[in-house]
This record gives C-alpha cells, structure tokens and sequence, in this order.
C-alpha cells in the first residue's frame, strides 16, 4: 500500500485528504454563502441557522482542513505533468493559492467568531469559548475582511481547478486525473 506521494505520484494518504478536504470546502462554502444569501434576503432567523451550521460543520472539520495543507508542504510533490510553460505556472499557482486560501478560512472564521465576544457552539454538542474577554471590534473587522478574501480566492481557484482537471481528461487524456483517484501502480 503506497502511502506517501513519491516524484511518480500521489499516494493514498494525499489522495483520501483531497477528496476529503474537497468535500468540506464545498460544504463550507454553500452553508456560508447560503447564509449570507438568507442575510441579504433580510431573513434573520434564516441566517442565524445556516451561520450556526456554517460554525459547526467548520468547527468539526477543521483538523482535516488543517491536515491537508500539512501534508501537502510535507509531502514530495509529484512531477507536473507535461505541458506549455504557462500552464505549468497557472496550475500550480492555482494549487498554493487554494492552499493557502483553506488555512486562511480555517484561521480567519474562528476568530472572526472569537473576536466577536462569543464561543464557537458545534452542534449544541458542546463549545469552544473565546479567548477573548470581550468583543475586539478591530480583529473582528480584520477577521472578516479576510475571511471574504479566502472566500472568493477558493471560489476563483477552484473554477480555474476544476476547468484544468476537465482539460487533462477530456483534450490531453494524460492520466493526471487518474492518479488523484489512486496511486499509480509503476
Ligand atoms: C471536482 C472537484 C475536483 C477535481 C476533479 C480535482 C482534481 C484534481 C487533480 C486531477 C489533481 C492532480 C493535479 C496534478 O497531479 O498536478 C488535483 C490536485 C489538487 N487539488 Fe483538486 N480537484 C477537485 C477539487 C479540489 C478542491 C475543492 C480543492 C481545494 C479547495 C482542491 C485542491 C487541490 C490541490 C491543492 C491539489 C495539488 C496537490 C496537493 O497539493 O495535494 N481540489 N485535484
Ligand atoms: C474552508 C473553510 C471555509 C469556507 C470556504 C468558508 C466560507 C464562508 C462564506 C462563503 C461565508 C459568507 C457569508 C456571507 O456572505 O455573509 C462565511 C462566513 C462566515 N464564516 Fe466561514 N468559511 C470557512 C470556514 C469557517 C470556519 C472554520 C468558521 C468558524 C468555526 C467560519 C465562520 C464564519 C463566520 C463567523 C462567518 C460570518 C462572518 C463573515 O462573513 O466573515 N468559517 N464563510
């Protein structure tokens, strides 16, 4: 069992925390623009709910998101397959900002939840309390802002991803996406 990525390719632990982490990006995302869709919509309770979802699904996979950028730095990274210099540029661009966008939402949502003076409930099973004694306007502002910029950095980042993985499937047909699904054998 091929655990760790070589030069030849991923290996199973990269591969389940792709997937894995794949999952919970997307799940965040759809709860937190839902709630800010219900917020503009000017339904209160709406939002409250799908925040406190937002909150608590972030909460429970934060150690997953956390792993997954970990192993990414800690991991030989696998050949770039063949292609055009700029492609080779946008496509790994594209993977270390959607790197470093997850640990920005995983570092910014706490503490904009934190900075507000509150704790973090996860799913009324149980909380983690603020380190902050009081709410801190300014941190909170800065959390926020930057909590908006990981957002739409995943939202850009993952398009071009996504559009780039279809590109090796359907036009250069070179095998990339299949060895995200499974180490390869050589
Ligand atoms: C349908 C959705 C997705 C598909 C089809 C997909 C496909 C792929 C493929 C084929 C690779 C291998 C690229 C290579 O070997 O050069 C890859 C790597 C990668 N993917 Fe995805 N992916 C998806 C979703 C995501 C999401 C949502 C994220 C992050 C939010 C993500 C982050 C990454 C990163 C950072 C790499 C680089 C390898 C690493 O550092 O572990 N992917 N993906
Ligand atoms: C990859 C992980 C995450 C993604 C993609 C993400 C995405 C989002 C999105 C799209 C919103 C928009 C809400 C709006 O339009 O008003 C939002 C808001 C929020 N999220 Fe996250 N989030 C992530 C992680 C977290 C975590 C781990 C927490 C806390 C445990 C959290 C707490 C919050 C809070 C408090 C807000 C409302 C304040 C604000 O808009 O900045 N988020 N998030």
């Amino acid at each position: 069992m091929q655990w760790m990525n070589t030069k030849g390719g991923y290996g199973w632990l990269a591969i389940a925390l792709h997937w894995l982490a794949a999952i919970a990006v997307i799940a965040m995302l759809v709860t937190g623009f839902q709630a800010g869709f219900a917020g503009d919509a000017g339904d209160r309770a709406a939002r409250s709910a799908l925040m406190g979802l937002h909150i608590s699904i972030g909460a429970s996979v934060i150690l997953i998101l956390l792993a997954r950028v970990v192993s990414s730095y800690l991991q030989p990274r696998p050949t770039p397959p063949e292609q055009a210099p700029f492609l080779q540029f946008l496509s790994s661009a594209t993977h270390q900002v959607l790197l470093l966008a997850i640990l920005l939402q995983v570092v910014s949502g706490p503490l904009a939840v934190w900075s507000g003076g509150r704790a973090i409930h996860v799913f009324d099973l149980f909380s983690l309390p603020s380190p902050f004694a009081a709410r801190n306007q300014g941190i909170h502002e800065i959390a926020e802002t930057l909590h908006a910029i990981g957002r739409w950095a995943l939202v850009g980042a993952i398009s071009l991803h996504v559009l780039g993985a279809l590109k090796h499937v359907i036009i250069d047909r070179d095998g990339v996406m299949r060895r995200i699904l499974a180490p390869s054998k050589s």
